[in-house]
């Protein structure tokens, strides 16, 4: 690592490589499959769509889709794979959302939830998309399991170089959180990105969703390829009252 680097806000620098070390077409096409069995509706809401693969695949398979992203960088990527006026991207924070107005199902995939650091974060969220979703309505989402954080009690280490861009990435455990730190070597200084993803228990989230007015089933990863399969919990909520 360069002596000299900047810290920034998440996703800023790494939007620009996250596809060429995320991308996981055939994770996604198992995603979205998932998907299709378990949403009700059309009209989806993506929360943290990220640079938007999942998204453009719904789209794809004929559902509405509207994108919402905290990180600008993300979102930009996400633009260039639809064609305008096909998907609508928003910039904001899921956590405290008010869109004024319902959809089918919303989703939130890839671990993105983690980003909440407290429950409080959690409750806050569930809040949100409860004002999202019409009385039976559904909310997906996954999240890393507890035993994730045992497996990176030894860090784990990557580093690489993608369209000319260096990046080293570290995660190590530090209970209840699993943190990431991503140097990236672009044409400046090195510029560093913290990403703290904290991992509550199974038993929490689902007691917020029962408190937050959804009733919660697990999905079965056995039912589509082992995805996830130990990895992350997968969760179907159900919108049954307002809060
Ligand atoms: C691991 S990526 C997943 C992206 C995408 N869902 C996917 O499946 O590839 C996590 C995303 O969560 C977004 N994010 C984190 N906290 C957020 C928040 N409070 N509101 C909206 N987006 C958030 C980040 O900007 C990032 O794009």
């Amino acid at each position: 690592m360069g002596g000299l680097s900047e810290e920034t806000l998440n996703y800023q620098h790494l939007a620009m490589i996250y596809d060429a070390i995320m991308g996981d077409h055939e994770g996604v096409m198992r995603y979205s499959k998932m998907l299709q069995d378990v949403l009700v509706g059309k009209r989806i809401l993506d929360l943290a769509c990220g640079t938007g693969d999942l998204t453009v695949t719904l789209n794809n398979l004929g559902y509405l889709m509207t994108g919402l992203d905290l990180s600008e960088q993300m979102l930009e990527v996400a633009k260039t794979k639809t064609e305008p006026g096909k998907i609508r991207f928003l910039c904001g924070n899921m956590i405290n959302l008010n869109l004024g107005e319902v959809f089918d199902s919303v989703v939130c995939a890839n671990d993105s939830v983690n980003y909440c650091s407290s429950l409080e974060q959690i409750a806050n969220l569930f809040e949100s998309v409860n004002r999202h979703l019409p009385i039976g309505g559904i909310f997906v989402f996954d999240y890393h399991q507890k035993a994730r954080l045992a497996e990176f009690i030894e860090p784990f280490d990557e580093e690489g170089v993608v369209g000319g861009v260096g990046y080293w990435w570290h995660i190590v455990s530090e209970p209840p959180m699993l943190r990431h730190t991503v140097t990236i070597y672009g044409s400046g200084y090195p510029v560093v990105e913290t990403h703290d993803q904290y991992i509550f228990e199974l038993k929490e989230l689902q007691t917020l969703l029962e408190e937050h007015g959804f009733r919660c089933e697990m999905i079965d990863p056995t039912n589509y390829d082992d995805l996830y399969l130990d990895e992350k919990w997968m969760f179907k909520a159900q919108k049954e009252r307002n809060v």
